[in-house]
């Protein structure tokens, strides 16, 4: 069946999946809905868009994103609301950071008002793939890849911009154990770190394996220059409840600006949590471990949600922490920003966007 927008055509299939879906068993990632939005960029501007059967592309083996790695992504969510509808979650800042990744590596931004649209009527059109429950969502790819066929290294003339999405539960199914990496670096000054650009994601897969044999789930990324200050946890932003204040690791063109990140703090101003976004260095993290002082520890990020930090190694020491054992910080921002994402309480900064 096709139907149109003034934007894009929608082309709609005649064999939906959903019934073959186990959604009480949802692994994260595997299961994909029944549409996708795709549309091309070349001779110097985007081509007319589409939102089609989800299905595999074919590409000529010299695509240069297979060589030279032109890719950039985003991940978003939207939620099953109390009352049965469904809303995206603070798409504006996804759309804005895509464009800002977009630019970096030297591809073609995409028009803010053809994003939404795009994005909203996907989701629209495969609401029933919106999973209810405490930690499901529909989980929001969107891509860009370079499509050229050329061996020369340069930016690519074509490109394909998509965007699927995916019917998922929990990221890590329970708390996580990292640790303080100072050997490897995920992102130097001057680089890509800031940027979802999948390079970054390819080179952190070695130090995690590493980690990963050593008993650990996930690292602590710290800084290229001097393995000093902490920067992200995996691919999460990092927080430390330190004396009662939340310690933020500020952004930076080696941090990511995380929508999660953003909205923790934002609802932690706003209940009157002490919060500091400021370097917080290793020594800092050893000490408050050693003393007690720091009595929380967690990852924010859009697929993770709200992550409790469980043990953190530091300089070869193992630190446990439980989540079980008082902590007030974490279990009352994950409440809110889940409450407030599911319009189960107010949505007193307008983040929910029905679709
Ligand atoms: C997200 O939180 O959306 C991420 O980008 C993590 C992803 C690599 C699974």
């Amino acid at each position: 069946m096709i139907e149109t927008s003034p934007s894009f055509d929608i082309f709609i299939t005649e064999t939906s999946r959903l019934d073959q879906v186990d959604f009480d068993h949802l692994e994260f990632g595997r299961v994909f809905s029944d549409h996708m939005f795709l549309m091309e960029y070349e001779d110097g501007e985007w081509q007319r868009g589409r939102i089609e059967p989800y299905g595999p592309f074919t590409m000529s083996p010299a695509s240069m994103v297979f060589h030279y790695g032109q890719a950039i992504f985003e991940g978003m969510k939207a939620y099953r609301q109390g009352n049965g509808e469904v809303s995206l979650f603070r798409p504006g800042m996804n759309i804005a950071r895509f464009n800002k990744s977009a630019v970096r590596m030297c591809m073609p931004e995409v028009p803010e008002d053809l994003f939404m649209e795009a994005l909203a009527a996907l989701v629209k059109l495969d609401s029933n793939w919106v999973p209810g429950g405490s930690e499901a969502a529909l989980y929001i790819r969107p891509f860009m890849i370079a499509t050229d066929a050329y061996v020369g290294v340069q930016a690519s003339k074509k490109y394909a911009f998509s965007i699927f999405t995916c019917p998922v539960n929990a990221y890590y199914k329970g708390p996580v154990r990292v640790k303080v990496e100072t050997s490897f670096t995920r992102a130097t000054p001057g680089g890509t770190g800031f940027a979802k650009a999948a390079g970054n994601y390819a080179g952190s897969l070695y130090p995690s394996m590493q980690a990963r044999e050593e008993g650990y789930d996930q690292l602590i990324w710290t800084d290229a220059m001097e393995h000093k200050y902490i920067e992200e946890c995996g691919t999460m932003n990092a927080m430390f409840v330190l004396n009662g204040t939340i310690i933020s690791p500020e952004t930076s063109d080696t941090v990511l600006d995380g929508v999660t990140r953003n909205s923790v703090l934002t609802l932690a101003k706003d209940l009157g949590i002490p919060v500091e976004i400021r370097k917080f260095s290793i020594t800092e993290l050893q000490e408050g471990l050693e003393s007690g002082a720091l009595t929380e520890a967690f990852g924010a990020g859009t697929a993770a949600t709200i992550k409790p930090m469980s043990e953190i190694g530091v300089n070869g020491k193992r630190y446990p922490l439980s989540d079980s054992d008082g902590w007030q910080i974490v279990p009352w921002l994950l409440r809110e920003l889940d409450g407030n994402r599911r319009g189960e309480i107010t949505d007193r900064f307008d983040w929910n966007i029905p679709v």
